[in-house]
C-alpha cells in the first residue's frame, strides 16, 4: 500500500503573514489635527515668526531645487529599503520551504519502502531529536488520536485539510508557555493517517522584524538628515542673495563705494560677487572721472573768463585812449577766441570717447595723412628754426575718420614745436615715420626736446594736464586728451616712449589690407 510520496507544494508563502502585528500609531493626524492649539503652540507668536520664516525659505529657488532632489533622495533610499527588505524576508521564506522540502522528501521515501509503521518509527526518532532545530512532527490515526511527534495533540487554528498551512504552537511549561508562529505540511496518508511536518517561524519572524525596523529608523534618518541637509542648503544660498540684496540697496541709497563681501571659495556666488563688485568698481571710477572733467572744466574756464571780463573792464575805464580801447577789445577777442577752441576740443573729446563718427570712418593711407599734415607744419617749423622730416612705407591703411586723425597728427606735430626745444636751446629735428609692424599701422612723432618723465606719461593724457614747465606757453592741456580719443576710437593705442633725448608718441592702428 505503498503511496507514491506527497507532493510538495512549490511554496508556502501564501498572502500575508497573519503574525505581523498591525501598526498603531500613538497620535494618529486626525486625533494631532483636532489637538488644542495652545498645546501645539505654547508661544502663538514664536510660531509665526518660525513659520514666516520657514515661508520666506519654502518660497526660494533653492528650496525648491533642494525638496526635488530631496524627493529624488527619499525615493530612491525608499526603494533601496525595499528591496533589501523583500529580499531578506524571501530569503528567510525559502529557507524554512527549503527545510520543509528536505524533511518531507526523507519522511516519503521511508514511508515508501516501510509503510505507516516506518514514519511512526523514524516521525517518533525525530522527535526525541535536537529540540533546537525547531522542526515539528505529528502522526495521528484518522480520529485524531496522536501516534508519534512532538506535539501533544492536533495545533490549534490548523485545518484538516492536506496542503500547506499556517498554526501556532504552545512551547514550554503549561501556564507559563509563549505562542510561536508555525508554517507546515499536512499530508494525509490512505486510511485517514494524517502526517503534520512543520517548523517553528519565530526566530525568522523576529529577524524580519528586526531588518522591518532598522530599516524604518535608516529611513527616518535618511529623511530627517535630507531635510537637515536642505534647509541648511537654501538657508545658506538664501542668506548670499541676501548680501548682494543690501549691498545694492546701500549703493542705490547713494553709498557707491559699498561692495558685496567675498568668501574666497570661488564658487557661483563669488564670481557673481565679484562681477557685481567689478561692475560697481567701473561705475565709481567713471562717477569720479566725470566730477573730476566737470570740476576741471569749471576751474579752467573761470581764470579766461575772469580775464575776459577784467580786459573789457579796462576797455570801459580806458574810454578817453581809443587806441588803448581797441587794443583792450582786440585782447577780450583773442581770450573768447581761445575759451571757444577749449569748448571746441572739450567737444571732439567728448564726441570720440563717446564713440560718434564711427560711421564716417573710410579707408584711408596713414602715411598720405601725415604728409599733408607735414607740409602744412613746414613753414612754420622752418620759421622757428626746427626741421621737419618725413617718411612713410606704402600701404599703411586704415579704416578712419580723416578729420579726427588730421587734428590728432596735427596736435602732436603743435606739441613738438612747442617742446621740442632741445635743452641746449637749439631747435632741432621733428620727425614724422609711417610704417607697417606686426600687422598694425604705425605712425610715430619725434622730436629732440626734453622728453616727458616716465612718472608723468599716464597723466599728461587727462584733460587740462599740463606738466610745469610747459605752463608759460600757451596751450590748454586737452591735445593729448583728443589724440588718446581718437586712436581709442579706431581700435587703437597711443604710448609715450623715449627718444633719447627727446619724446617718440607712437599710435598704432589695426591696419586693412
Ligand atoms: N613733445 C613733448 N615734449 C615734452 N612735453 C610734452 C610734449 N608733448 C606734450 N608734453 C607735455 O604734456 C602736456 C600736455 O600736452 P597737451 O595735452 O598737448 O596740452 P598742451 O599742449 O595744451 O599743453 C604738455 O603741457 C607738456 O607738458
Ligand atoms: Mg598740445
Amino acid at each position: 500500500m505503498a503511496d507514491p510520496a506527497p507532493e510538495f507544494p512549490t511554496s508556502l508563502v501564501a498572502g500575508a503573514d497573519p503574525h505581523r502585528a498591525p501598526y498603531h500609531p500613538a497620535v494618529t493626524i486626525a486625533e494631532f489635527l483636532r489637538l488644542p492649539v495652545a498645546r501645539r503652540r505654547p508661544a502663538a507668536a514664536r510660531a509665526a515668526t518660525l513659520w514666516r520664516a520657514a515661508w520666506r525659505v519654502g518660497k526660494t529657488h533653492a528650496f525648491r531645487l533642494a525638496a526635488l532632489y530631496f524627493a529624488v533622495f527619499v525615493l530612491s533610499v525608499l526603494g533601496v529599503l525595499l528591496f533589501v527588505y523583500w529580499m531578506s524576508a524571501d530569503f528567510v521564506e525559502r529557507q524554512t520551504e527549503a527545510t520543509l522540502d528536505a524533511e518531507i522528501t526523507g519522511l516519503a521515501e521511508q514511508y515508501a519502502q516501510g509503510g505507516l509503521s516506518a514514519l511512526v518509527q523514524i516521525v517518533a526518532a525525530r522527535s526525541q531529536g535536537n529540540p533546537g532545530d525547531s522542526m515539528i512532527y505529528l502522526v495521528t490515526t484518522a480520529d485524531g488520536r496522536p501516534l508519534a511527534g512532538n506535539i501533544g495533540n492536533w495545533p490549534a487554528g490548523a485545518g484538516l485539510a492536506p496542503g500547506p498551512l499556517s498554526f501556532t504552537i504552545e512551547t514550554g511549561a503549561k501556564g507559563q508557555g509563549e505562542t510561536h508562529p508555525a508554517r507546515g505540511m499536512l499530508i494525509v496518508i490512505p486510511d485517514g493517517y494524517r502526517l503534520l511536518v512543520g517548523r517553528d517561524i519565530s526566530d525568522a519572524a523576529a529577524f524580519r522584524e528586526r531588518v522591518k525596523m532598522t530599516l524604518i529608523w535608516s529611513g527616518l534618518l535618511a529623511l530627517g538628515a535630507g531635510l537637515a541637509g536642505g534647509a541648511v542648503m537654501s538657508r545658506n544660498m538664501l542668506r548670499r542673495v541676501e548680501q548682494v540684496n543690501r549691498t545694492a540697496e546701500r549703493v542705490v541709497a547713494g553709498n557707491l563705494s559699498d561692495r558685496v563681501p567675498l568668501r574666497g571659495s570661488g564658487d557661483e556666488f563669488d564670481q557673481l560677487a565679484g562681477n557685481l563688485n567689478g561692475m560697481l568698481e567701473q561705475i565709481e571710477r567713471l562717477m569720479t572721472g566725470m566730477r573730476e572733467v566737470t570740476d576741471n572744466v569749471a576751474h579752467d574756464l573761470k581764470t579766461p573768463l575772469a580775464r575776459l571780463r577784467a580786459r573789457l573792464e579796462l576797455a570801459l575805464i580806458g574810454g578817453a585812449d581809443p587806441a588803448a580801447q581797441t587794443g583792450a577789445i582786440r585782447a577780450a577777442i583773442d581770450e573768447a577766441d581761445r575759451m571757444l577752441a577749449t569748448f571746441n576740443a572739450l567737444l571732439s573729446i567728448a564726441e570720440a570717447e563717446a564713440g560718434a563718427g564711427r560711421d564716417r570712418t573710410e579707408p584711408l593711407d596713414l602715411g598720405e595723412l601725415a604728409r599733408s599734415a607735414a607740409e602744412l607744419y613746414q613753414p612754420v617749423a622752418e620759421e622757428q628754426g626746427f626741421v621737419l622730416r618725413f617718411e612713410s612705407a606704402p600701404g599703411v591703411t586704415i579704416r578712419g575718420d580723416r578729420n579726427l586723425l588730421s587734428q590728432a597728427i596735427a596736435n602732436l606735430i603743435d606739441n613738438a614745436l612747442k617742446y621740442g626745444v632741445g635743452v641746449d636751446g637749439g631747435r632741432s629735428e621733428i620727425r614724422l615715420s609711417g610704417r607697417v609692424g606686426e600687422g598694425r599701422a604705425v605712425l610715430e612723432i619725434a622730436d629732440r626736446g626734453p622728453g616727458i618723465p616716465e612718472r608723468d606719461r599716464a597723466a599728461v593724457f587727462d584733460r587740462f594736464v599740463r606738466l610745469e614747465p610747459s605752463r608759460s606757453t600757451p596751450g590748454n592741456g586737452l591735445g593729448l586728451s583728443l589724440v588718446r580719443a581718437v586712436a581709442h576710437l579706431h581700435g587703437g593705442t597711443v604710448a609715450l616712449l623715449d627718444n633719447a633725448p627727446g619724446l617718440t608718441v607712437r599710435l598704432e592702428f589695426p591696419i586693412i589690407s
